[in-house]
C-alpha cells in the first residue's frame, strides 16, 4: 500500500506531499482507496460530501464500526499524517480476516475529504459537513487562493456540490468510529510506548489578520511617511509567541500573503493567518484576545488599519470515555499482552474530533520518534506501524467480531 501511495502528490523539490482537496493528487488518492476496497471485495460508497466508505457487511444494517482517517495533506506534508490511519485500517481488516474472526457488525474503512483545509482554509470539511457542523452556505463560500470556490472545485473533480450537507442518517448507522493516527508530538517517544489512545483534543482555531496600509515606493518614501503594514504584522508575530509562551499555549503565524508583493514596494496589505491552540478554552480565548489587542496597538502606531476575522473554531473534544476505556482494555488483553496504552492529549485536530458530537469516537496514536509532523521529515518506524495495526485489529475485533 505504501509503495502505491509513495509518488502521489509528492513534490520533487521538497519531498513533501501536496495532496489538496479536489486536485489531481486528491483524485489519485481516491482512486487508490477505491482500488484497495475493490481488491478486498468491499463495497465502495461515496457519500453526499465526497467522503469514501469501503464496507464489509451491509451499510444500511446499523450498529456499524468504522475506522479510517484522511489522505489529503498540508503543503509539503509528511507521508503519515492521514494515510497511516487509512493504510492501517485496511491492514487491520486483512489481519482480522487472517485471524478468521466472524463479524457481528458491519465494518467500514473511511477516507474523509479535505481534512487539512490546505486549499480552502477550513479543516475537516468532509466530516464537518456530514456532522452538520458546517452549513452548506458557508461551504459554498469557501474559496482557494486562486479564487476557485469549493463548489466549482468539486464540479471540476466530477462531484456534485449541490448535494453536500448534513448526513445524520449515515452517522446514526455508526456505533463507533476509531481513527488511528501518527502522533504529532513526542509523548510516546518519551514514555517509550509504541501506541497510545487519545484523551482530549485541545480547542483550536484560525484567525485572519488583515493589516491594510498604503503601497508606496521603497526607494523614495521617507520612513516617517510610510504606512507599512509589514511592521505591525511583524510585531504581532512576536506578540503571539510571547502570549502563547506566557499562557502555556501555542500560537503560529504560518501563512502570509502580501500585496502588491513587490521587492521595491512598501506593501498595501499584509494578511497573516494565526493558528492558536491551548489546553482549555478560557486560556485560548485570553491568548487570542491579547494578541489581537497588541496587534491593534501596533497597527495604530503605524497608521495601519486592522481587521481580524475568526475563520474557524473547534472547541475542546473529550473523547468518549467508555469507548476509550474499552479500547485500553481490548489492547491490554490483545495479541501484545505487554502493551501499555497511555492516554494522550493532543493539540492536533482530527475528523474523529468533529464526529465525536454525533458518534462515540476514539483515537489510537502511533509513536513518532521525532514528533515532527506537517513536514516531509515526519516519520514512524515500521515496527511501531505494525504495532499500530495489531492494536487497531484488536480494537476492531473486540468491537465488531465474535
Ligand atoms: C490538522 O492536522 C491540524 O491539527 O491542523
Ligand atoms: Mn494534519
Ligand atoms: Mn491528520
Amino acid at each position: 500500500m505504501w509503495r502505491e501511495l509513495l509518488a502521489i502528490g509528492r513534490h520533487a523539490g521538497s519531498g513533501g506531499y501536496r495532496r489538496f482537496a479536489w486536485t489531481g493528487a486528491d483524485a489519485d488518492c481516491r482512486a487508490w482507496f477505491a482500488a484497495q476496497a475493490a481488491a478486498r471485495g468491499l463495497a465502495l460508497e461515496v457519500d453526499r460530501n465526497g467522503n469514501q466508505w469501503a464496507w464489509l457487511g451491509d451499510p444500511e444494517a446499523g450498529g456499524a464500526v468504522v475506522t479510517g482517517s484522511h489522505l489529503d495533506s498540508v503543503p509539503d506534508g509528511g507521508a503519515f499524517d492521514g494515510p497511516l490511519g487509512v493504510v492501517s485500517s485496511f491492514a487491520a481488516l486483512d489481519e482480522l480476516l487472517a485471524r478468521g474472526v466472524t463479524f457481528t457488525r458491519p465494518l467500514a474503512v473511511v477516507n474523509f475529504g479535505d481534512e487539512e483545509g490546505a486549499r480552502f482554509g477550513l479543516a475537516c470539511v468532509g466530516s464537518r459537513l456530514t456532522a452538520g457542523k458546517l452549513t452548506v452556505e458557508d461551504a459554498h463560500r469557501l474559496t482557494d487562493a486562486a479564487g476557485t470556490t469549493l463548489p466549482r472545485a468539486m464540479e471540476a473533480a466530477g462531484y456534485d456540490p449541490d448535494t453536500i450537507g448534513p448526513d445524520p442518517e449515515r452517522l446514526a448507522r455508526v456505533d463507533a468510529f476509531v481513527e488511528l493516527h501518527v502522533e504529532q508530538g513526542r509523548a510516546l517517544d518519551l514514555s517509550g510506548d509504541p501506541v497510545g489512545v487519545a484523551g482530549a483534543i485541545w480547542p483550536h482555531g484560525r484567525w485572519r489578520f488583515d493589516f491594510r496600509g498604503e503601497a508606496n515606493h521603497a526607494g523614495t518614501t521617507r520612513l516617517v511617511d510610510r504606512h507599512d503594514p509589514m511592521l505591525p504584522y511583524a510585531e504581532t508575530v512576536l506578540a503571539a509567541r510571547r502570549e502563547a509562551r506566557l499562557a502555556g499555549a501555542v500560537a503560529t503565524f504560518g501563512k502570509i500573503s502580501v500585496e502588491p508583493n513587490g521587492v521595491n514596494a512598501v506593501p498595501s496589505l499584509v494578511r497573516g493567518w494565526l493558528d492558536s491552540r491551548a489546553e482549555g478554552g478560557a486560556t485560548l480565548d485570553a491568548v487570542v484576545t491579547a494578541i489581537e489587542d497588541e496587534a491593534r496597538t501596533y497597527a495604530t502606531a503605524h497608521g495601519v488599519d486592522l481587521e481580524v476575522v475568526r475563520e474557524s473554531f473547534t472547541p475542546v473534544v473529550e473523547f468518549d470515555h467508555a469507548l476509550r476505556d474499552e479500547l485500553r482494555r481490548l489492547l491490554g488483553t490483545g495479541r501484545d499482552a505487554e502493551l501499555r496504552v497511555p492516554v494522550l492529549g493532543t493539540g492536533a485536530g482530527h475528523d474523529a474530533g468533529i464526529l465525536s458530537g454525533s458518534v462515540p469516537t476514539a483515537m489510537l496514536f502511533v509513536r513518532n520518534p521525532t514528533g515532527v509532523s506537517h513536514s516531509p521529515a515526519e516519520h514512524a518506524a515500521e515496527d511501531d506501524c505494525l504495532a499500530g495495526v495489531t492494536a487497531l485489529a484488536d480494537a476492531l475485533e473486540g468491537l465488531a467480531c465474535k
